[in-house]
């Protein structure tokens, strides 16, 4: 028996794939670095990712993405088990330094053919490609110039970017510029738990600054190569936020600052709305990045937002987290039903999620980009994976989207993540998100319940608590 966390009572009774409408779109995530492996094949030059998995301490068990899943190699056997999953689109990210090793400049032709099979093998199955351009595997090369922190970052990124869409517009057109802009910046050069490893507020506002530019001036170049219709779209990552003690002015606070850093720090600017700085007077600091034009620089008009939702946050007030000036309360503590991850199992974080960035007069169509959850999976003797956690959880957020649905939210797509279990980053391979299985000593994959059921979900199959 699962605990009641799983089945919120909000969540409709009973749906099928009809009740999203034919538009809707379904499919899987996965990236670039958590997957690939080959770091150093057919001249791709490292990225901070490699450089950071090799600094003692950094990553669990001290491993690193060398392998991964080898996707690199075995992506048309994937492909052809999202196809027989009857999964219609793949969203997937491409590494900058396989298409540029040193991050400008020189140009790697075998990278760029890599991808160009990788999206032709999605078309031919009848699959659509949806790349990221940014999955926080920075040019190793660019960091040793200050990576995100200098201000050039933007015209490395555009000129990328710009290579990319000259070569694979013709056939992809569905696009995605960053990936969750607050996670490479907050813990990449705030917190240093991820790479390039800083903790410095400095860096942290300047990263923020030239990501949301960067965020922004992508989109532009995009829209001005691809033909028209091409669908432009970023991610963001976010979190229902709610205060530790209701009716406590502090905590209330703390829950509105934190809700500005975690879930407003990208999106408003974007949105031409600036920065939210009324609410975190910190950030204030960045006028010094901020040059004089780069305000009307930040908006730009993208096609769809993408949601990436895994859990709430609990916020409490705390004099000793300086730029929060909140802490977070985790799930454990409070003995509430969490994932391997430590992330409280809440679905209906996602509900709040859609319909808070819904609600932005100016919004455009949002699509749930990622949402899933990691749990510790075993292959039986018999060969399957028995994940009931993970499906009651896809099952509820998924019925999450149809409730802000029928309530008039214009969100249209949903990717499960991950399509395989994959490098969780910091944590190593020890948490499993996939829908898939993959045993990393032989490469094979099983598809785990939650897989069949999102398969047969996909198929028509109505689901039912
Ligand atoms: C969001 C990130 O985009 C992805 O890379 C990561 O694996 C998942 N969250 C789970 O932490």
């Amino acid at each position: 028996m699962l605990p009641d966390a799983f089945f919120p009572p909000t969540t409709p009774a009973s749906f099928s794939r009809t009740d999203f409408g034919a538009d809707f779109q379904w499919g899987v995530s996965a990236a670039a670095y958590q997957t690939e492996g080959a770091w150093n094949l057919d001249g791709k030059g490292p990225s901070i990712w490699d450089d950071f998995v090799r600094r003692p301490g950094r990553i669990k068990r001290a491993e690193t993405a060398e392998v991964a899943t080898d996707f690199y190699h075995r992506w048309p056997q994937d492909l052809d088990l999202i196809h027989q999953m009857g999964i219609d689109n793949f969203r997937f990210s491409i590494a900058w330094s396989r298409i540029m090793p040193h991050g400008l400049g020189v140009f790697n032709q075998k990278g760029i053919d890599y991808y160009d099979r990788l999206v032709d093998g999605c078309l031919e199955r009848g699959i659509t490609p949806w790349p990221t351009l940014y999955h926080w595997d920075l040019p190793a090369a660019l960091q040793q110039l200050g990576g995100w922190t200098n201000r050039d970052v933007v015209g490395w990124f555009t000129d990328y970017t710009q290579r990319v869409a000259a070569r694979l517009g013709d056939r992809v057109q569905h696009w995605m510029v960053l990936n969750e802009p607050m996670v490479f910046t907050g813990a990449g050069h705030l917190l240093g738990i991820h790479a390039p490893g800083r903790r410095s507020l400095g860096a942290f506002l300047a990263a923020t600054h030239h990501a949301a530019l960067a965020q922004a001036e992508g989109g532009r170049v995009l829209r001005a190569i691809l033909p028209a219709g091409a669908q432009i779209g970023t991610t963001f990552s976010c979190s229902y936020v709610t205060p530790w003690r209701p009716n406590h002015a502090r905590d209330a606070r703390a829950t509105r600052r934190a809700d500005a850093l975690l879930n407003r720090l990208f999106v408003e600017p974007a949105l031409g709305l600036g920065y939210p700085v009324a609410d975190v007077p910190l950030l204030g600091w960045m006028d010094r990045y901020i040059k004089p034009g780069d305000e009307q620089r930040l908006p730009f008009d993208f096609d769809f937002l993408g949601v990436q939702n895994y859990t709430r946050e609990v916020v409490r007030h705390s004099p000793y987290v300086p730029l929060l000036w909140a802490s977070l309360v985790g799930a454990a503590p409070r003995g509430v039903p969490h994932t391997d991850m430590g992330w409280e199992v809440y679905p209906e974080s996602l509900y709040q999620m859609v319909k808070q960035f819904g609600s932005y007069p100016n919004a455009p169509i949002l699509r749930v980009t990622e949402n899933g959850a990691a749990f510790p999976d075993t292959r039986t003797a018999d060969g399957h994976v028995h994940d009931a956690q993970r499906q009651a959880y896809l099952r509820a957020c998924i019925g999450q989207v149809l409730r802000a649905r029928r309530e008039g939210v214009r969100v249209d797509g949903y990717f499960a993540w991950s399509f395989t279990d994959n490098f969780e980053w910091a944590e190593g391979y020890g948490p499993r998100f996939g829908l898939v299985h993959v045993e990393y000593e032989t490469q094979r994959r099983t598809i785990k319940d939650s897989g069949h059921w999102y398969s047969e979900f996909l198929g028509g199959k109505p689901t039912s608590s």
